[in-house]
C-alpha cells in the first residue's frame, strides 16, 4: 500500500504532563508517515524524511496542528435531535424531553439516519472515538454500530438497560435485556472497530434483578466496557438512596453488583465522597467529566483537586443531548471554567491528554487509538489555528504551546477542525462540509 505522510506541526503524548513536564510531544516542523490504516512513523521532519517510500504522497499543510482524535467517553446518540432543550434540572429534562425523544429509536430507520448524522457531526469536530448510549431497543445499537462499521471507525457503544421507573414503551426486563445485550454482544464486539459496552442508564431506571444480570454479563466478558451515570444530580441522589436503602453511597450500588472495574465509565461522577473516589481509583473505573451538562443542567462543578488527590481515572466527554455541544474543544473550555470554580488550575495541555492519550490509557485502547505511536490505528484530527479570525488573530500571537492549545480549547469548535481522518482514510473535510451546507441553505 502506498504511504501517505503528513508535514504539519504534530501534538501527541508520553505521559499525564500533570505528573510529567516532558508528558506531551511538540514537533513543530513534523512528519506523520502512515501506510494501511497505521501510523509507521511521527516526529521531526528532518529525522523522518529518509524514512520516506520513493512513491508516497506527502501532503504538507505546515500552519496545521496534527492530533490525536479526541475521545468522547460520553454521549448519547438518540439524543442528537434533543439537543438544547430547555428544562429546570435532570428529572424534569429526562420526563419532558429524553425519553419522549428516544421512543423513535425502535424504527431502525430513523436510528440509521440520526446515526449517520450524529457521526458525521462528531466527525466535524475532530472526535474519533466515543462511548455511545443507544437507547433501549436493540435496532438502536445494531443501526449505530452499522453506520460506525461502514466508516470503518473505532467506536464504543451499548443498548440501554431499563426495567422501571421510565414509560412502558421504553422498558425492557432483566431477561430481555440480559438476552438482548449477549446478542449485541456476540455480534459486535471487537468485530473489526466496534466494541460493546454494558450500558444500565441509572440505577433509578434498573431493578436488582437488572443489575444483577448486568453484572453477570460482566463478569462473563472481561474486555467489555461498562458505563453509565453516578452522583450527577442532588435530586437524583435521594430518590436513589430511597429506591436502595442500605448501601454506604450511590457508588456502593454499582460496587455490589460487580460493575466497578477497569473500562467501567461513569457519568459525571460530581457528588461523591473521599471513599467513592478512593474505590474508583483501586477499581480502574473511570470517571467521565461532562462539564457543558453540568454546567446546562446545573448539576454541581465536578472536583479536579479532589480527584487527582485518590488517584481516580478521570476522561472528559460532551454528555450530548445534556451536553450543550459535540466539540471536545468547547468541552475543555467548560472544564477549564468549572476547574477554575473549584480552586484548580486546568492547564491546556492536560485537557488535550485528557481528550487523547489520557483518555485512552483509562480505557484500555493506549495500543490502538489516543497517540500517534508508531503501529497505532491512524486515527487524527488536523486543526487550524486560523479557524476563525479571533482564533487566527490570537494563536499568531501564541508565545508557548500551552497558549496555542489554550486557543484552541477556548475559541475553538468544529471551525477548528480541518480534517479528520479514521485509520488513514479522510473522513471529514471542513470546507467540503461548509459548501454543501451552504447549498443546502440556497
Ligand atoms: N441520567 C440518566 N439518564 C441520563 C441521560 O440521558 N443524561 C444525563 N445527563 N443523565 C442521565
Ligand atoms: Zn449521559
Amino acid at each position: 500500500m502506498t504511504q501517505t505522510a503528513y508535514r504539519a506541526q504534530l501534538l501527541t503524548f508520553r505521559d499525564d504532563p500533570a505528573h510529567a513536564s516532558d508528558g506531551a510531544i511538540f514537533e513543530e516542523d513534523g512528519l506523520l508517515i502512515v501506510e494501511d490504516g497505521r501510523v509507521v512513523a511521527a516526529g521531526a521532519y528532518t529525522a523522518l524524511r529518509s524514512r520516506l517510500a520513493p512513491d508516497a504522497i506527502v501532503k504538507t499543510m505546515r500552519d496545521k496542528l496534527i492530533v490525536p482524535g479526541f475521545i468522547d467517553s460520553h454521549i448519547h446518540y438518540p439524543q442528537t435531535d434533543m439537543i438544547a432543550s430547555p428544562a429546570p434540572g435532570l428529572l424534569p429534562w429526562l420526563n419532558t424531553y429524553t425519553f419522549p425523544t428516544e421512543r423513535a429509536f425502535s424504527d431502525p430507520a430513523h436510528a440509521r439516519e440520526t446515526a449517520s448524522f450524529f457521526l458525521d457531526e462528531l466527525l466535524a469536530c475532530g472526535t474519533t472515538t466515543a462511548l455511545v448510549y443507544c437507547t433501549v431497543h436493540k435496532e438502536s445499537a445494531d443501526a449505530f454500530f452499522g453506520e460506525s462499521e461502514s466508516r470503518n471507525l473505532r467506536m464504543v457503544a451499548g443498548k440501554v438497560l431499563m426495567d422501571r421507573n421510565c414509560p412502558d414503551f421504553l422498558q425492557d426486563t432483566a431477561q430481555s435485556g440480559y438476552d438482548d445485550s449477549a446478542e449485541l454482544i456476540a455480534r459486535w464486539h471487537n468485530r473489526g472497530r466496534q466494541q460493546y459496552a454494558l450500558t444500565p442508564r441509572f440505577a433509578p431506571t434498573s431493578t436488582e434483578a437488572q443489575l444483577e444480570a448486568c453484572g453477570v454479563l460482566a463478569r462473563a466478558h472481561e474486555d467489555v466496557f461498562i458505563q453509565t451515570h453516578v452522583a450527577e444530580n442532588t435530586d437524583e441522589i435521594k430518590w436513589v438512596e430511597s429506591l436502595f436503602p442500605g448501601h454506604r453511597s450511590y457508588l456502593d450500588i454499582y460496587d455490589h453488583y460487580s460493575l466497578l472495574r477497569r473500562r467501567a465509565v461513569y457519568g459525571h461522577c460530581i457528588h461523591l465522597d473521599d471513599a467513592d473516589r478512593q474505590r474508583m481509583a483501586e477499581t480502574g473505573a473511570v470517571a467521565s467529566h461532562c462539564p457543558t451538562s453540568n454546567l446546562f443542567l446545573g448539576s454541581g462543578l465536578f472536583d479536579f483537586e479532589k480527584a487527582g488527590a485518590a488517584n481516580m481515572p478521570v476522561a472528559l466527554a460532551t454528555d450530548v443531548g445534556g451536553g450543550t455541544s459535540f466539540s471536545m474543544l468547547q468541552t475543555m473550555n467548560e472544564a477549564h471554567k468549572i476547574a477554575r470554580l473549584t480552586g484548580h488550575h486546568l492547564t491546556a495541555t492536560r485537557m488535550f491528554w485528557l481528550s487523547t492519550t489520557g483518555a485512552a490509557k483509562v480505557l484500555d485502547l493506549d495500543d490502538k487509538v489516543g497517540t500517534l505511536a508508531p503501529g497505532s490505528e491512524a486515527d487524527f484530527a488536523v486543526l487550524d489555528p486560523a479557524g476563525t479570525p479571533l482564533l487566527a488573530r490570537r494563536t499568531s500571537r501564541a508565545e508557548s504551546l500551552e497558549e496555542l492549545l489554550f486557543a484552541f480549547a477556548l475559541l475553538g469548535d468544529d471551525r477548528a477542525v480541518f480534517e479528520t481522518y479514521a485509520a488513514g482514510n479522510c473522513v471529514h473535510r471542513r470546507d467540503a462540509r461548509k459548501g454543501a451546507a451552504l447549498e443546502l441553505a440556497a
